[in-house]
């Protein structure tokens, strides 16, 4: 959930006559977990159910995602999956996914079809380039580092390429996380009545939600594609979507910049943990970020080694240098998956080549699942198969 926001007209009591330009809109509630949770209220020109088409769409569902057996760490290079023309919605290459969650990365060189994914909230990371995410609640342009969050049911669409407003935009490269369910705030940095609290390592003025404006278009015979948990279908409309003249509520979608959210640094090495941006059912989301390293004289400043007995942790290598990871082919672009069932920890050499640096400035993005990830087709194609033996000075001939 986030705070509450107000957009364009709203009557002054919910649930009651809403007239403009002598026309009574159409209100409605777009609500979690039932009528009990976050909501939001939107008021339409034209009923949002008037449907005069029905079909089964011809998109790919996501990938079967197979059991990574025998268990192995990987390093997955998104530069060299295929970039050709595509949109942030249909174009999208799945990597790594299990029940709760799935990864995928996605080269967009123009406008998505109107989309509305009613299996789970969608979370974006913007490797690079720009877009507008367009919705029932407006307009929200993102950037490169931008973390945005597109709720269970939106009817949205990613506007890339020219329409975004640069003359000549560059394709904007997303790593898509598609969650079961709700994408939420970490509530260890919520207070009871939900505020974020001093101590969070971003606040509400962090929080960007679309613009102020109402976004209005005209049109009929609009098609939706639509994604349930049964695969996907088209729904064609009688009026445009996006005729919503105002809204209030809880539920939106929202964008945090990664260079908004404010690394806690210790006087020894801080557990992941403190890195946490988001939480869903089933996984975590972190945020790496340039800051300063551990200030004791005797702190050893790289990671210890870890086994992640419960979890696997999948790390995308967004920007910045990755000193720890030196000598391992991890680069900029990389995803590494370090499974339950694995010991990983710093190459060697790194700890030595640590000492006398003050800071860090990796910039990386992790996702910490509790159920293991099975791996799509496209991983194995994109994958380094020297790297579970880079800890031990290479495969052994
Ligand atoms: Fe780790």
């Amino acid at each position: 959930m986030t705070y509450y926001r107000r957009v364009g007209e709203v009557p002054r009591k919910r649930h009651t006559r809403h007239e403009v330009d002598g026309t009574i809109m159409a209100e409605e509630l777009v609500g979690e977990e039932g009528f009990s949770g976050p909501s939001s209220l939107l008021y339409h020109r034209h009923s949002p159910s008037a449907v005069i088409g029905i079909e089964q769409a011809d998109v790919t569902a996501p990938s079967e995602f197979a059991p990574n057996q025998p268990v192995r760490p990987y390093h997955l290079r998104t530069t060299e999956l295929p970039a050709g023309a595509g949109d942030a919605v249909t174009s999208r290459i799945a990597l790594l996914g299990n029940a709760d969650i799935a990864l995928s990365y996605v080269t967009a060189t123009h406008t998505s079809p109107l989309y509305r994914n009613a299996v789970g909230d969608e979370l974006a990371y913007v490797q690079s380039g720009e877009a507008v995410v367009e919705s029932v609640f407006g307009r929200m342009p993102v950037h490169a580092g931008d973390y945005v969050v597109v709720p269970t049911g939106v009817t949205h669409r990613w506007v890339v390429g020219d329409q975004a407003g640069s003359a000549a935009a560059p394709p904007a490269r997303l790593l898509m996380f598609e969650s079961r369910s709700h994408v939420r705030i970490p509530a260890r940095y919520l207070t009871p009545t939900g505020q974020l609290a001093e101590g969070a390592p971003f606040s509400e003025r962090d929080q960007r939600g679309p613009q102020p404006e109402p976004l209005l278009m005209d049109g009929t015979d609009v098609e939706i594609l639509v994604r349930t948990r049964g695969g996907y279908s088209r729904h064609l409309h009688r009026h445009h979507p996006f005729d919503v003249v105002g809204w209030d509520g809880c539920v939106y979608p929202w964008a945090l910049s990664i260079h908004d959210f404010e690394p806690i640094v210790g006087r020894i090495h801080q557990p992941p943990p403190v890195h946490q941006t988001f939480a869903g059912p089933g996984f975590v989301i972190c945020s790496f970020v340039p800051r300063l390293f551990d200030f004791d004289p005797d702190a050893v400043k790289v990671p210890y080694h870890h086994a992640n007995v419960d979890s696997d942790e999948v790390l995308f290598y967004s920007g910045g240098d990755f000193m720890s990871r030196a000598g391992s082919g991890i680069g900029v672009g990389s995803i590494s998956l370090h499974p339950a069932g694995f010991v990983h920890g710093p190459q060697p050499g790194s700890r030595e080549r640590s000492e006398g640096q003050d800071r860090t400035g990796e910039l990386a993005v992790m996702l910490d699942t509790f159920a293991p990830l099975g791996l799509a087709s496209a991983a194995h194609d994109v994958s380094d198969p020297d790297y579970p033996y880079s800890w031990a000075g290479g495969r052994p001939s």
